[in-house]
């Protein structure tokens, strides 16, 4: 027990008079004192010498002894660079290397909005296939074989089957909803639709569209109004105005189209409104009684409003983005701009 006091005393005086000047001499320290091969584990093995009675007392002195080495090392440790408990060559106090993170699609960001807006009053969102069979894109919204509303849309036909077809509208899937008979409804059907058009800036093979569908007891062309001009202060700002124009759609009676006041010149003439003061967004209408009537639903009892916007048409109005080829031509200068909106 004295020589290991000894011992001891003799290590301590060299390690409080002990200052490193670099890491190097830090190191030596470390493997002197607490390495494997080290000081403090060489005395720990003394332990076994010392009497059985003295043995607490030895504990208490060997720990606080190791305490001592360790403590000089840590005080020390940012000599090593890294967190000083041991040297990995790294700085982690440099700044990190920069991930680059995408965006999202303007096209989705202006749909998510559309989507929100409708959610506020209580739309909840409704989605159906791409590839739609004729009852439900044409035949069940009153368009019969052979009616000449067809012809509005050129469709995409599959080949592997007469029935099947590219949907062109969103409207499809007011049908799949009504299909399902739970009323009252109040859906917003967001989705990509196909039309066998030749792309240009102003026309293109696949857009997206927004549909929405509302059916209950006492629905009237007045809560359609509201709802859109809801809809369209929420999207472009409260001093937006509306107009409806008399418009013809097979599923809809009384049909509609709504303009908004032009967002970019307010309404004095620009080349966004041709000049007119108002740019068209969206169909719209009083579900037809026998668009209801294919459904099974009593069109004495319920009535419903339904309308239609093209996602690019408001991202065009909203963004002032003048080609509808960039929205799928993954350019990534053009997407980037839509980072910090
Ligand atoms: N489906 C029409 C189109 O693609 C848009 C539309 C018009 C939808 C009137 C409707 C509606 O629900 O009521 O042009």
């Amino acid at each position: 027990m004295q020589s290991l006091q000894e011992q001891i005393k003799q290590y301590e005086q060299e390690i409080n008079s002990f200052t490193p000047a670099d890491a190097t001499e830090l190191e030596n320290y470390r493997i002197k004192f607490l390495g494997t091969k080290g000081i403090v584990k060489a005395i720990f093995g003394e332990m076994k010498n010392v009497p059985v009675e003295q043995k607490k007392e030895a504990g208490q002195l060997l720990n606080t002894f190791k305490q001592l080495a360790e403590g000089k090392y840590d005080a020390f440790a940012h000599l090593q660079g890294g967190n000083g408990k041991q040297d990995t060559g790294i700085d982690i106090t440099l700044p990190g290397t920069a991930i680059p993170t995408g965006t999202r699609h303007p096209l989705r960001m202006v749909e998510n909005e559309i989507v929100s807006i409708f959610e506020k009053i209580g739309f909840s969102v409704a989605t159906g296939p791409e590839i739609e069979d004729d009852w439900h894109n044409f035949t069940s919204l009153n368009m019969p074989e052979h009616h000449p509303a067809r012809d509005m849309q050129d469709t995409f036909y599959v080949s592997q089957n007469p029935d099947w077809v590219l949907r062109t509208h969103t409207s499809s899937v007011q049908a799949r909803i009504m299909e399902q008979g739970n009323l009252p409804v109040r859906v917003i059907c967001p989705g990509r639709v196909y039309r066998n058009e030749t792309i240009s800036a102003r026309a293109h093979c696949f857009f997206h569209q927004c549909e929405g569908l509302y059916i209950d007891k006492n629905v009237s062309f007045a809560d359609l109004k509201q709802t859109l001009y809801y809809f369209v202060t929420e999207m472009f700002g409260a001093d937006t105005k509306v107009r409806f124009r008399p418009s013809y759609f097979p599923f809809t009676e009384p049909s509609a189209e709504m303009d908004i006041s032009c967002t970019v010149c307010g309404g004095s003439g620009c080349s966004l409104c041709k000049h007119t003061g108002w740019v068209e967004i969206l169909g719209c209408g009083m579900v037809h009684p026998n668009m209801l009537r294919n459904f099974g639903i009593d069109s004495e009892v319920y009535t419903g409003f339904a309308f239609g916007m093209g996602v690019e048409r408001i991202t065009q109005i909203k963004y002032q983005v003048n080609d509808l080829r960039l929205y799928s031509q993954n350019d990534i200068r053009f997407l980037k701009q839509f980072q910090s909106i």
